[in-house]
């Protein structure tokens, strides 16, 4: 998509994020588009992760690298936790264009530490992995969802950050979720910022177990689907 038109919005806990006028559709939670990052990707996703299974090291998987705040939630989440190592790949088919990022506040929303980081995230090279900590690697890629391959069993963490299911339904029906639970080992965990009672059921149905989570204040319940395998 050449040109893709975005819009500036502040979000209420003073984060930018971006609306798409074409799908009328906003990247993040309006509500607080760095604390829904931290609160649903970087908490219940990959910390809860690394705790529940004592994990030293993380491959994490994302649908929609967009702004990078997610990655750099995980980077704050990560300069605490410096004996953890993650392998973050990134996919996104339609990148941002500098002069959009360029306008984000987010180097003024994080914390300075955080904040050096958001230009060396934008400038990785696609589909070439890069380090960005001692104990991160990032992998960003330009394929969709759809085109992507990888391996069963690869990915310890799933983000799945699409567009709302009213405005991206295709990424919301079963063929997409059995992708995600294909390539988790078993007991990885996909967690998302939406909890709709069609996705839950679609989830469900693919085999995912799961758990609704308190979304406040940027939503009133988010989702945590685990991928449970009896043996
Ligand atoms: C809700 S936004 C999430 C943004 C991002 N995680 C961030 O922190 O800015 C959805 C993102 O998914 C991307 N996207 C759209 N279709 C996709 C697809 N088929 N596969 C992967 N990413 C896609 C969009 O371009 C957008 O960046």
């Amino acid at each position: 998509m050449k040109h893709l038109e975005v819009q500036i919005v502040l979000s209420a806990d003073g984060s930018h994020t971006l609306y798409r006028p074409d799908i009328d559709e906003f990247y993040h939670s309006r509500y607080g588009a760095l604390g829904e990052s931290r609160q649903v990707y970087a908490q219940y996703g990959l910390a809860e992760a690394i705790s529940r299974y004592q994990l030293q090291q993380v491959q994490v998987l994302e649908l929609g690298f967009g702004t990078g705040l997610n990655v750099l939630a995980v980077v704050e989440l990560l300069q605490q936790r410096p004996e953890i190592q993650v392998v973050y790949h990134s996919l996104e088919p339609f990148p941002l264009p500098p002069e959009v990022l360029q306008q984000l506040n987010y180097t003024e929303q994080l914390p300075v530490q955080v904040a050096a980081y958001f230009d060396v995230i934008h400038q990785v090279a696609w589909e070439t992995p890069q380090p960005i900590l001692p104990n991160l690697q990032l992998v960003k890629s330009e394929k969709s969802w759809q085109q992507a391959s990888f391996a069963a069993e690869s990915f310890d963490v799933i983000f799945y950050d699409a567009f709302a299911p009213e405005k991206q339904p295709e990424l919301w029906e079963p063929p997409h979720f059995e992708r995600a639970f294909c390539w988790l080992k078993n007991g990885g965990i996909l967690t998302t910022y939406c909890s709709k009672s069609a996705v839950i059921r679609t989830m469900k149905t693919v085999g995912f177990h799961i758990e609704k989570l308190s979304g406040r204040p940027f939503k009133r319940e988010v989702t945590r689907a685990t991928k449970m395998i009896e043996s």
